[in-house]
């Protein structure tokens, strides 16, 4: 059984159908990615599986069990974390404060132990932990956000263009931290436009070309596909 399964799932915004009967499933401790360009509902798709936006049609399961309809609260209670698009980070709260606020309902002794374990795990945050968030590079602040999303304890993580604006370096730096999170057996599910990025880290994937699974199958391939070229092109309709 896949750990995160998503069937047909449809979400319109007034008139515009912004994702259309999607289909998609990531297993336990997978690194799965959804490539496409801007516009093509890859936030909103995030969004559905979160519980932040009402979904029309479809049926999303995690574990089996399903969860549409469902508060984000108790989604990542049950394993999912997003790490959302533009980092979304307090530029005037302390490294240490904006990781807390991602341990979610967890009681404050449970988020220390798991600062304790991130702070191990990655000594580049705990070094910093006292600076403002908004006094960082991009590339740090996302740093930062990806450490926030981790605070939940995740089976799952949601990554929302963590490369976005960033610069060979710094992606450089989000790649090997996203590999040491693989390592400890969480899953993940890249939404991204740099396709090496995706093909570095991902070994299958999707194409989304407005609101539709265009196609599926090793990233690899995907990235030399017509359909991911069709997508960026906004051919294909
Ligand atoms: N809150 C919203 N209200 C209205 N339209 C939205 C909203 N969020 C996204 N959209 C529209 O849905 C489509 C998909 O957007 P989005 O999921 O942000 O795409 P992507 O992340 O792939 O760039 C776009 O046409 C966008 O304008
Ligand atoms: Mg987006």
């Amino acid at each position: 059984m896949a750990l995160l399964d998503i069937a047909g799932v449809s979400v319109r915004f007034g008139n515009v159908p912004a994702l259309r009967g999607v289909s998609l499933s990531v297993d336990a401790g997978e690194a799965v990615a959804v490539l496409g360009a801007n516009g093509a509902g890859k936030t909103t798709l995030l969004r559905a599986i979160m519980g932040r936006v009402p979904v029309e049609s479809g049926t999303l399961t995690l574990d089996g069990e399903a969860i549409g309809g469902m508060r984000t609260s108790g989604l990542v209670d049950r394993g999912l974390s997003l790490c959302p698009e533009g980092r979304q980070l307090f530029p005037a709260m302390s490294v240490e404060d904006n990781l807390l606020l991602g341990a979610n309902r967890a009681v404050i002794r449970v988020a220390r132990a798991r600062l304790a374990t991130i702070y191990e795990r990655f000594p580049w945050l705990r070094e910093r932990r006292s600076v403002l968030a908004g006094a960082f590079s991009g590339g740090e602040q996302q740093i930062v956000a990806i450490g926030r999303a981790l605070m939940a304890a995740p089976r799952l993580l949601l990554l929302d263009e963590p490369s976005s604006g960033l610069s060979p370096v710094a992606i450089g730096r989000v790649r090997e931290l996203l590999g040491q999170v693989r390592e400890t057996g969480t899953a993940i599910l890249l939404v991204e436009q740099n396709v090496q990025l995706a093909a570095a880290m991902t070994g299958r994937g999707y194409v989304l070309n407005r609101g539709t699974i265009a196609a599926s199958g090793d990233t690899a391939a995907l990235v030399e596909s017509e359909a991911l070229a069709d997508a960026y092109l906004g051919g294909a309709a």
